[in-house]
């Protein structure tokens, strides 16, 4: 019998005032028997696949503890957030408030991440965030219950500019969605590929989610440069590799990119992604034994090839079993929670990996080549790439 009570102490609402500036009282959960969590990821749209992706290895790592989190029972809780950001609030909300969720695993799309955290912020609630790179959430708004198994927009792109430059091309074109996640990969490879000696010719842009590629294709033509380096993902970045092999673009200019644009696309994508050369905290040719036996249980439980999303999902798992284990389940004990949370060494497919002060991974960044449907790992690009964590103070 599950009965669930939600207590509001006066203390837990002064602190929701002090870290939100809004009246809004903490919500502290009586522990009932089920641990409830809340998947807020895309299930339609250009980044529909990589929201299944995330729930698979969540689950996978879930369902490789029996199941459970720290000795209670999961029950699983989902909204499609349709990468739509002007929803962001209202989900998020409906969640938290309708769903009564303990834990909040979300989402995939920066803007659509804001609004998770302004309710994470205001409610308190543990937020897991599996993709998003939104700087400011492990920035200036780090907040103690929000950790993120991810990246920050900026950690791919910080680890391409030295490599492309050191193959030579030194010259080169930026194409992105114009939205926090091209914004902020865009800051990364601007840094490290003028430090290393990089021109940019020209930033090209479009709005998420179009896919209307062909006016600045025409353009890079025209540019000429020695390379062209982009943030896509999903959907759109299978059509983009497709479009700009089909202008002919892949013969003459190489094409680079933080990694999400090979990931989960290669069979959509097909010989227009063969030699895209991108920069990412996975492959699919790691061959050390930890990631070996995940590829081959993942693919036995959901009859499809792992990505990185899959990974950062199941990392996703992985870090809250630690938390949950060390406070047998009790999730309230938000401090012993949060603090085994934040010294955990998380043994990822990705390779081992440690959580930062500000809630973000630091980790290995690999350099791979799209060879026969596979990113292949031809090299480490950079070894323990932190970000800035620039403005974070842990209230
Ligand atoms: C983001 O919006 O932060 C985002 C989306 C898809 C990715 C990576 C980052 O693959």
């Amino acid at each position: 019998m599950t009965t669930r009570r939600i207590v509001l102490t006066r203390s837990a609402a002064v602190i929701g005032a002090a870290s939100s500036g809004l009246l809004l009282p903490q919500i502290v959960r009586a522990q009932s028997d089920k641990v409830r969590v809340g998947f807020m990821l895309p299930y339609t749209g250009t980044f529909a696949q990589l929201g299944v992706a995330i729930e698979n290895g969540f689950r996978m790592a879930l369902n490789e503890q029996g199941g459970k989190l720290g000795g209670r029972e999961v029950e699983y809780f989902k909204v499609d957030d349709e990468s739509n950001p002007a929803k962001g609030i209202e989900n998020a909300t409906r969640l938290v408030q309708r769903d009564k969720v303990d834990v909040l695993v979300g989402t995939v799309h920066s803007g659509v991440q804001m609004g998770i955290h302004k309710v994470a912020r205001d409610s308190g609630v543990l937020n897991l965030i599996p993709n998003a790179g939104v700087h400011i959430a492990t920035r200036a708004q780090c907040a103690p219950n929000v950790f993120r198994t991810s990246f920050t927009n900026s950690q791919p792109t910080l680890a391409l500019g030295k490599a492309m430059v050191a193959n030579g091309h030194k010259k080169a074109v930026w194409i992105t969605w114009n939205y926090a996640a091209g914004d902020e990969a865009f800051e990364g490879f601007e840094q490290s590929y003028t430090a290393a000696g990089g021109t940019i010719v020209k930033k090209l842009g479009l709005p998420f989610p179009n896919v209307e590629f062909q006016a600045l294709l025409t353009e890079i033509a025209s540019l000429k440069p020695d390379a062209v380096a982009c943030f896509f993902a999903g959907g759109g970045a299978a059509k983009f590799m497709s479009d700009y092999a089909a202008a002919g673009l892949n013969k003459s200019i190489q094409l680079y990119g933080s990694g999400f644009l090979t990931e989960g696309v290669l069979d959509a994508a097909g010989d227009a992604a063969n030699g895209v050369l991108t920069t990412m905290h996975y492959g699919d040719s790691l061959n050390t034994p930890r990631d070996k036996q995940f590829r081959l249980d993942y693919a036995k439980a959901f009859k499809l090839q792992p990505d990185v999303y899959a990974v950062q999902g199941y990392d996703t798992g992985l870090l809250l079993i630690k938390g949950a284990n060390a406070v047998k389940g009790d999730l309230n004990n938000k401090k012993a929670l949060y603090a085994a949370m934040e010294g955990a060494v998380i043994d990822s497919p990705r390779g081992k990996w440690t959580m930062s002060k500000a809630h973000n991974p630091i980790q290995d960044m690999y350099m791979r080549k799209v060879e026969k449907r596979e990113n292949k790992v031809i090299g480490v690009a950079q070894k323990a790439v932190a970000d800035s964590a620039a403005g974070c103070r842990m209230g």
